[in-house]
């Protein structure tokens, strides 16, 4: 198991069933675990790369520079993943994260929710745009805190796995696909605000994938740790969650 200590951010490769059990109890779990969908990460699709699915050299990058049909000229990559995602192969079963926090909200609710209790259901619509998407035109998630409290939404085109040189709007275009099933970071931080949380409040994902729970957290002035087996994956979300820390303090050093 390796550690990472990046400022309010603790960082665990390894299996969250072997940390979880060794550290300090979260104020929230806040993850988007492997859905059990046995998605084929190793496609980047005939719009990005021309080549058919599978045929590309291991981490292979894409690029090509187009204007999208918003008219941004992006200049993201898109990448394949051979490596997958681990437990993505079987249903997941959430048990072990209700134990080891009061407070959780779980991505995923349309696939594993009869394995939830009762919770307060939030929707992110990815928008449609005509072009049929491997992962879904929307997902939702299932929150413990307030559970019968109205359905949320947050709309956010997101083109997923065409991210970077397909991607036809602002948030992905130009920017490095980091994990086949990436978050926004926007959307883990609309999350925050469903948990009730303390400020310096310590915020869990043990399935941290690329990170983007805790760039969200520690943004918001949180303490974050989370966990992730994969090290390519795990790389990634230390840098992003470093540089995130340093865009937030940038910001409140600002804001003083
Ligand atoms: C759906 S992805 C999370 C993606 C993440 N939300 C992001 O924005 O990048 C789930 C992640 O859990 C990891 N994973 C699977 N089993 C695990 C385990 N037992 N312990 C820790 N991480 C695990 C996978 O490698 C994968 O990266």
């Amino acid at each position: 198991m390796r550690v990472e200590h990046i400022g309010r951010a603790t960082l665990y490769l390894g299996r969250c069933e072997d940390v979880l059990p060794t550290i300090e109890r979260p104020d929230a779990i806040l993850s988007d675990p492997p859905y059990g969908q046995k998605l084929n990460t190793n496609v980047t699709g005939k719009s990005v790369s021309g080549r058919k699915p599978g045929s590309g050299r291991p981490y292979a990058i894409l690029d090509k520079r187009r204007k999208t049909a918003a008219g941004i000229h992006s200049t993201g990559v898109a990448r394949q993943f051979p490596q997958g995602i681990a437990g993505d192969d079987k249903p997941f079963d959430p048990a072990h994260l209700l134990e080891a926090a009061d407070k959780w909200l779980l991505w995923g609710a349309h696939k594993f929710g009869q394995r939830l209790p009762r919770g307060r259901t939030l929707v992110w619509d990815k928008v449609p745009t005509g072009k049929v998407r491997d992962q879904g035109d929307g997902e939702t998630a299932l929150c413990s805190v307030n559970p019968d409290a109205a359905l949320r939404i947050y709309r956010l085109l997101w083109d997923g796995v065409c991210v970077g040189s397909a991607a036809r709007h602002e948030v992905t275009a130009g920017q490095q696909r980091e994990h086949p099933t990436q978050k926004p970071e926007s959307l883990m931080a609309w999350c925050l605000s469903f948990l009730d949380l303390k400020p310096d409040s310590l915020i869990c994902d043990p399935y941290m994938g690329a990170g983007s729970t805790g760039m969200a957290a520690v943004k918001a002035g949180h303490r974050f740790v989370g966990v992730e087996v994969e090290p390519m994956y795990f790389d990634a979300a230390c840098r992003r969650i470093d540089d995130a820390q340093r865009q937030g303090d940038l910001f409140l050093q600002g804001a003083a």
